[in-house]
């Protein structure tokens, strides 16, 4: 089975969140299953500089839309065996930009994309990269920036080479939809969308929506979120549309790069541990971490690390004033690394300027000084209004550090809360509330166990690095979507 994912982000290559570590591992994890899993993402400028010596151009099209002709360049790389291609073409993709700017442009540059990805397919079926021709059995689209995809290959299909050609649409978050997308789409030359619930719930500018009525089938990544997701707490206006199609839709759990994420093998932290030996271990990256960032070097203070993308999303404007009550009142430090909405930066960053002695703020992007956190910290705040599946958690878990979570999506799905003794259960701290107070007493809650009940503490932190988060299962539960979406055609 072909199965070519299409998507805005791709670790390493491109990635500002998990989307970008689902798109690089999962293709993989498709592949150990005998699937021939591709990849194509846009080539975006520092993606060009960073990584052009190891491209290699593999042919160039031309693509015709209403606006006129766009002459498209393909590179090429094996990325861990996954062939990836990048679509340079100008003026979208070519040049200086990275992944997202500003949503005006964004909607058209994702609208080309998605056309692009298309033509790319039937070029890659003629044979033009040289080989002997590559058609895709399923075309796999990641959130609003690919939603396009199942309903250009649903107006493909009056072609006989398209028409058993199959769609899914993976729901990464539903926060984002490429809203109000019709004038790009009539300039594009996308014709009209008048599938009926598309029509009744007044949604056919809205490029996620579209790929939610027109993909085969569906998924969001944790079973929790796919209930939430019917919803109009968590459906952001497209609760409707997924109920009508709630007979293709599922909820499948994102898996973690248990090779890439292994604090035995991890080349990036200072010291590696595994499961057996992390009370000695983890010591040294908790020190290191508190040295490079001139804190206190004292093992019995508490760490809290935080690793976020700075958004709505992620709960901070109500977790940072929890925070500031935690700094003031216990001898806990902070290490927080993250980057996106400047208000929530400059609020993030007041806590190191008024605890100075105590908390580092890092602002931007760092992807080995977030590994390191998550060897060093006693603890994680991930304190999310909402969230579809959530890598942070794993990872910190995986690397022994205990989240501290608020209960919603897949971090409910994935963290199982303290049971208030020895620990017999228990790989974290979960809160409902989305309050100041709430994470004020789920943090003392936990830096309290780890000073009072260390022994309770560590079994927790044991519990948590034993766990399988490998790709294996979840990639089944793909493949059988994949079968079931073909069957669904071929009926
Ligand atoms: P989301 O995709 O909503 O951002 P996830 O928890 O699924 O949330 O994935 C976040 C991923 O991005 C994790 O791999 C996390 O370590 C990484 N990440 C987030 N912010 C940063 C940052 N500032 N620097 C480095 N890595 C980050
Ligand atoms: C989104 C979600 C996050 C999820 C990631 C990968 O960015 O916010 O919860 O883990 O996609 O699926």
């Amino acid at each position: 089975m072909n199965v070519l994912f299409v998507s805005a982000e791709m670790a390493p290559f491109a990635k500002t969140g998990g989307l970008g570590d689902v798109a690089s591992s999962l293709p993989r994890a498709l592949r150990a299953k005998g699937i021939d899993a591709r990849v194509v993402i846009p080539l975006y400028g520092p993606v060009q500089a960073r990584y052009g010596d190891d491209l290699r151009h593999l042919f160039t099209y031309q693509f015709s839309r209403r606006s006129g002709t766009a002459d498209v360049h393909v590179h090429t790389l094996e990325q861990d065996g996954v062939p990836v291609y990048f679509l340079e073409s100008w003026p979208f993709f070519s040049g200086g930009e990275y992944i997202y700017t500003d949503l005006n442009w964004d909607r058209e540059r994702f609208v080309f994309f998605s056309q692009a990805a298309m033509a790319l397919a039937w070029e890659l079926g003629l044979g033009r990269d040289g080989g002997e021709g590559w058609f895709p059995d399923v075309l796999h689209a990641h959130d609003w920036h690919t939603g396009l995809v199942p309903f250009l290959l649903h107006e493909a299909r009056h072609a006989p080479e398209w028409q058993d050609v199959a769609s899914v649409l993976t729901i990464h978050n539903m926060g984002y939809q490429g809203w109000e997308a019709g004038g790009y789409l009539w300039a594009a030359g996308v014709p009209g969308r008048h599938e009926p619930n598309l029509v009744y719930l007044d949604k056919t500018d809205n490029l996620l929506g579209i790929g939610i009525a027109y993909a085969d089938k569906l998924n969001t990544v944790s079973p929790r979120h796919a209930v939430e997701l019917h919803d109009r707490r968590f459906g952001e206006g497209l609760e409707g549309l997924i109920r009508a199609r709630d007979a293709d839709f599922s909820g499948i759990l994102n898996g973690l790069d248990m090779q890439h994420f292994d604090p035995a093998a991890d080349p990036v932290i200072n010291h590696c541990y595994d499961a057996t030996n992390f009370r000695a271990g983890r010591v040294q990256n908790k020190r290191a971490l508190q040295n490079a960032l001139g804190l206190e070097q004292d093992d019995n203070l508490p760490v809290i690390g935080i690793v976020s993308r700075l958004v709505d999303q992620k709960g901070f404007d109500f977790a940072i004033p929890g925070l500031r009550l935690i700094l003031a009142e216990t001898g806990a430090q902070l290490v927080a690394l993250g980057a996106g909405d400047p208000d929530l930066e400059t609020h993030l960053r007041t806590l190191e300027w008024d605890f100075n002695w105590k908390a580092r703020v890092m602002i931007g992007y760092n992807p080995a000084l977030s590994m390191r956190i998550y060897a060093g910290a006693d603890l994680v705040l991930v304190p999310s209004r909402y969230e579809p599946c959530g890598l942070t958690q794993l990872m910190a878990m995986r690397y022994g550090a205990l989240p501290v979570v608020r209960e919603t999506g897949g971090l409910a799905d994935t963290v199982e809360n303290y049971d208030g003794g020895p620990a017999d259960r228990g790989t974290g701290f979960t809160f409902l509330w989305e309050e100041d107070q709430a994470v004020r007493g789920t943090l003392r809650w936990a830096i309290d166990t780890f000073r009072g009940r260390r022994a309770a503490f560590e079994r927790m932190q044991e519990r948590a690095m034993r766990l399988d988060w490998s790709w294996d299962k979840p990639a089944q539960q793909y493949v059988a979507m994949y079968e079931q979406a073909l069957a669904a055609r071929r009926k």
